[in-house]
């Protein structure tokens, strides 16, 4: 494994991450969950992202039992907050009340004192940001959160959060989580460039655009069973907007390319999100420890130019690059 600094903070975090969106408390099985966990530590994966909202609760919930025991030292623990977690008007968002509520639920959850980082899922429009960074600085004062995050912001907010952090003196924000990867690239005109000029790290998600990217889905054909794309519960609801013929047509040609440079479909993916210079991991979710060693692989590795030049020829009719496409709800879910 490599390790990269999150930002410009003096944090590292391992290139590949582990995250157990729609797979802890839902997906899988709680024994395939461990595996899978104690998989990414064999590989000396030391990231786990997580959120208050996955699963209800439940995925802290698995995440923390399957690290009991782990030096708590040797990993770094990232949740969540602003997604509802329950049904009152102050279940979700990023007001003082629902994040120090929910962090607390969190490190209850997780069986830790302490989140090495505790990321604003989505930015809230109904709560002053003063207000919100106020209480994460709180929350770092007091210890229970190491380092500040944020998740699906534009530009303009997260430049917002440093000039009042700054005015205020409060704790600055050390990384954003954007989706990245090689179909939907929004972040690379307006987030990409404030984050490398500020010094905020990239923890990116879905490097593999939740399976599309492996070559398992075929266009025309039924997906393979037991792939996301088949579980009822949540999954093929969120990996249904990836599995148009275009798309499929255009990844199908992946694996060849991947073959190539003498890496697996899955690993050229993540990757090739790790080429970009302010992206310090990419967190990749696994239903089956095999899998993770898989996408473990990736760490280290530096693509050829002429490669990345085959890749944007390849799926050039499929790529999203508009920076609007970065969104939060404009009201509180
Ligand atoms: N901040 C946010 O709003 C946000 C949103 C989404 C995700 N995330 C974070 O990012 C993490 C990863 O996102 P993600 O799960 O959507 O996307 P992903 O990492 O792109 O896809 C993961 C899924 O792809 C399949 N897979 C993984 N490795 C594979 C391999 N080597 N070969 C074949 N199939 C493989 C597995 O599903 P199957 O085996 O079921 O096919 C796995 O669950 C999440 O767990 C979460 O921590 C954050």
């Amino acid at each position: 494994m490599e390790y990269r600094h999150l930002g410009k903070s003096g944090l590292k975090v391992s290139e590949i991450a582990y995250g157990n969106w729609i797979t802890h408390g839902s997906q899988i099985e709680e024994d395939a969950a461990r595996a899978c966990v104690q998989a990414a530590l064999d590989e000396g994966i030391s990231t786990f992202d997580t959120a208050d909202a996955y699963a209800g609760g439940h995925a802290e919930e698995v995440l923390g039992r399957a690290l009991k025991g782990v030096r708590r030292e040797s990993v770094e623990i990232c949740t969540k907050v602003y997604w509802p977690v329950g049904d009152g008007p102050n279940n979700s968002g990023l007001s003082r009340k629902h994040i120090t509520e929910s962090l607390h639920n969190s490190l209850r959850r997780l069986g830790t004192d302490y989140v090495d980082l505790y990321q604003a899922h989505r930015y809230d429009y109904e709560t002053p940001l003063e207000e919100t960074l106020r209480t994460f600085d709180d929350l770092v004062r007091a210890g229970q959160a190491l380092y500040i995050g944020v998740s699906e912001w534009r530009a303009e907010e997260i430049e917002s959060a440093l000039r009042i952090a700054g005015q205020m003196g409060l704790d600055r924000i050390v990384s954003n989580q954007p989706q990245y990867n090689m179909l939907w690239r929004v972040i690379e005109p307006e987030v990409v460039p404030v984050c490398q000029r500020e010094g905020i790290g990239q923890i990116v998600f879905s490097p593999i655009a939740q399976g599309i990217l492996t070559g398992k889905y075929q266009p025309g054909a039924a997906p393979p069973a037991g792939s996301r794309a088949t579980d009822e519960k949540s999954g093929a609801r969120f990996i249904s907007r990836w599995l148009t013929d275009d798309v499929l047509t255009a990844v199908a040609g992946l694996p060849a390319l991947a073959a190539e440079a003498g890496l697996t479909p899955a690993q050229l993916a993540v990757a090739w999100v790790l080429q970009n210079p302010t992206v310090s991991a990419a967190i990749v979710g696994a239903t089956r420890p095999e899998q993770v060693k898989d996408n473990a692989g990736a760490a280290g590795v530096r693509l050829d130019p002429d490669l990345l030049g085959k890749i944007d020829t390849l799926l050039a009719g499929v790529v999203t690059r508009d920076p609007s496409r970065t969104e939060s709800p404009r009201k509180r879910p």
